[in-house]
C-alpha cells in the first residue's frame, strides 16, 4: 500500500506538519510506503501563477495516481485551511483523488474553528472525487506539546490520532480487497 502525506503549512516545522510526521511514522511501521510532500517541493511562482506545467506538480500528479491514500494537514488559517495549500489544490486534475481514501489533519489556535476542515476543505477534497474522506483531527495549538524535533501531543490528541489513523489503516485495507464489480453481481442475481 501507498500513502501520500501532504503538509499544507507555508511554516516548517510546524504544528499541522508534527501530526503528519507522527501519521508517517505509524504507517512505515505497518509496512505502508509513505511519500512525503510539503508546500517548500514546489516553486513558489509556480503555484501563485497557476503554472500546470510545473515539475513537482507533475511528479506530485504521478504518484497520486498510484497511491491508495492521502493525509493532508493543514493549520486553520481566517477560518479556513491555508491559502498556499489551496493554490496546491487548485493544481491537482478533476479526479486527482478518485479511488482514494483521504483523511484530514488541521491545527488551530483556536476551537471556534475547529469545522473549518469539514466544511472548508472537505468540500475540496469532494470536489477532486476522493472515494472516501474520512472524519479528520483537529488539534488547538496547546495540544501539540513538541513539534520543533520529535512531535509530542497531550494523551488526548495522541488518543485521537491513533483512532484516526487506525480507522485509515481499516479504510486502506477495505480498498485493498476490491468487491466484484456492480453488473457482474446483477449477472448473478438473474441466474
Ligand atoms: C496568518 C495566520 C492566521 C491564523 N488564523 C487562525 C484562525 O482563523 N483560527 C485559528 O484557530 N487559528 C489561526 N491561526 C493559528 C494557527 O492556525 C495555529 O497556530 C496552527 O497550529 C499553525 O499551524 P502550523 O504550525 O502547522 O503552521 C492563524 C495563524 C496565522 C499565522
Amino acid at each position: 500500500m501507498r500513502v501520500i502525506t501532504l503538509a499544507g503549512s507555508p511554516r516548517f516545522p510546524s504544528r499541522s506538519s508534527a501530526l503528519l510526521e507522527y501519521a508517517r511514522e505509524q504507517l512505515s511501521a505497518r509496512d505502508v510506503e509513505v511519500c512525503h510532500w510539503n508546500l517548500h517541493n514546489f516553486a513558489p511562482e509556480d503555484l501563485l501563477y497557476a503554472r500546470f506545467d510545473s515539475p513537482a506538480l507533475k511528479a506530485l500528479s504521478e504518484q497520486l495516481e498510484t497511491a491508495d491514500g492521502l493525509i493532508v494537514a493543514t493549520p486553520v488559517y481566517k477560518a479556513s485551511f491555508s491559502g498556499a495549500l489551496k493554490t496546491l489544490l487548485d493544481l491537482l486534475a478533476e479526479r486527482a483523488l478518485a479511488g482514494k481514501v483521504v483523511l484530514p489533519l488541521a491545527t488551530g489556535g483556536t476551537v471556534a474553528h475547529l469545522l473549518a476542515v469539514d466544511y472548508a476543505l472537505k468540500p475540496v477534497l469532494s470536489a477532486l472525487k476522493a472515494q472516501e474522506i474520512l472524519h479528520g483531527v483537529f488539534a488547538d495549538d496547546t495540544q501539540v506539546l513538541e513539534y520543533q524535533h520529535s512531535p509530542r501531543f497531550s494523551a488526548h490528541l495522541q488518543h485521537r490520532l491513533d483512532e484516526a489513523l487506525e480507522s485509515f489503516w481499516q479504510a486502506l485495507r477495505r480498498r485493498a480487497v476490491q468487491p466484484p464489480a456492480f453488473t457482474h453481481l446483477q449477472g448473478v442475481a438473474h441466474v
